[in-house]
């Protein structure tokens, strides 16, 4: 290659021996892998099962350090936003994050992008140990039998991940027998070793005693401080203890987003919470919720 001090080039316009164009390029090279800054970015998201409009052009903005909570009555479409984000769900629209386009890739590649979830239901291996499940979790490399025999040393990243979550003093107990919200934190355990820096949880203090959801909310600040944490919750009380901004859903669509302060005053939302439908002139009886 001949780049040597073409007209135009770092080289050229910064003159001799002011500042090295390799230097150059390695600060304007630095953004994108050291100062990134994650964000989720979804415009006009649609989904529909045989005709039925499930999200209905949805347009959310998250950003890192914001803990966004989604809320809207039963059959909103939240659930299935978070399916539509992680490849389970057939969508279009857009939906970026950290600068990848992930509508239309296979969950495992959006997982490698960094995006996980968990489910209503937690999802962890009950017969294996708390530190077992992190393991697997954390060792896509590893062979499942290197796995399971028994190990001296426990890598960096899970032991801090099972520090994060509290439950180094469980790391040897079979996770059948957790307590409901420890089962959830381990499983928000296993998508910090995968490395998810978008975190999508789903109701994740539903069943969950009073301190518990109050651990739980503490563990969600931290955890928001440094990655992208949107969670599906119907319970208002831990979303005015715990939410730093709110969308609410209604019939597949964004009905007021802002502060929870700014939500909570929305008459719409008032309505939609406050009034089930009977106020409304929009009887059209099209409820699909069980
Ligand atoms: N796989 C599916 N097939 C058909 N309809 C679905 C499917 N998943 C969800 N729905 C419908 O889409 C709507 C939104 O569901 P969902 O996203 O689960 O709501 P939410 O999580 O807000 O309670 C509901 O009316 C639901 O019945
Ligand atoms: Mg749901």
């Amino acid at each position: 290659m001949n780049a040597e001090k073409t007209p135009g080039s770092p080289a050229a316009i910064l003159g001799e021996g002011q500042l090295d164009p390799d230097a150059l390029e390695t600060v304007l090279a630095a953004p994108e892998s050291r100062f990134r800054h994650d964000y989720l970015e979804i415009r006009d998201l649609r989904v529909s099962f045989d005709g039925f409009v499930a999200v209905d052009g949805v347009d959310l903005t998250v950003t890192q350090g914001d803990l966004r909570f989604l809320i809207g009555p039963n059959g909103a479409g939240k659930t299935t936003i978070v399916d539509a984000i992680t490849g389970l769900a057939a969508a279009t629209g857009s939906v970026r994050f950290g600068g990848v386009d992930l509508l239309g890739k296979p969950s495992h590649r959006i997982a490698r992008a960094g995006v996980g979830r968990t489910f209503q239901t937690a999802s962890v291996f009950d017969e294996l140990t708390v530190l077992q499940n992190l393991d697997i979790a954390a060792g896509a490399g590893r062979g499942m039998r290197t796995l399971l025999r028994r190990r001296s040393g426990v890598p960096d990243d899970v032991a801090a991940a099972m520090e994060t979550v509290g439950l180094t003093h469980l790391a040897a107990t079979p996770a059948g027998i957790l307590a409901h919200g420890q089962k959830q934190w381990l499983e928000i355990g296993m998508l910090l070793v995968q490395d998810a820096h978008l975190l999508l949880l789903d109701e994740p203090v539903a069943g969950m005693s009073q301190a518990e959801r109050e651990e739980t909310g503490q563990l969600l600040q931290r955890i928001g401080e440094q990655r992208t944490v949107v969670v599906v919750e119907h319970d208002m009380e831990f979303l005015r203890s715990f939410a730093s901004s709110v969308t609410v859903l209604h019939q597949g669509r964004v009905l007021s987003e802002g502060t929870v302060a700014e939500v909570q005053a929305d008459p719409r939302v008032v309505e939609v919470y406050l009034g089930s439908g009977s106020a409304r002139a929009g009887s059209s009886g099209s409820s699909k919720e069980a």
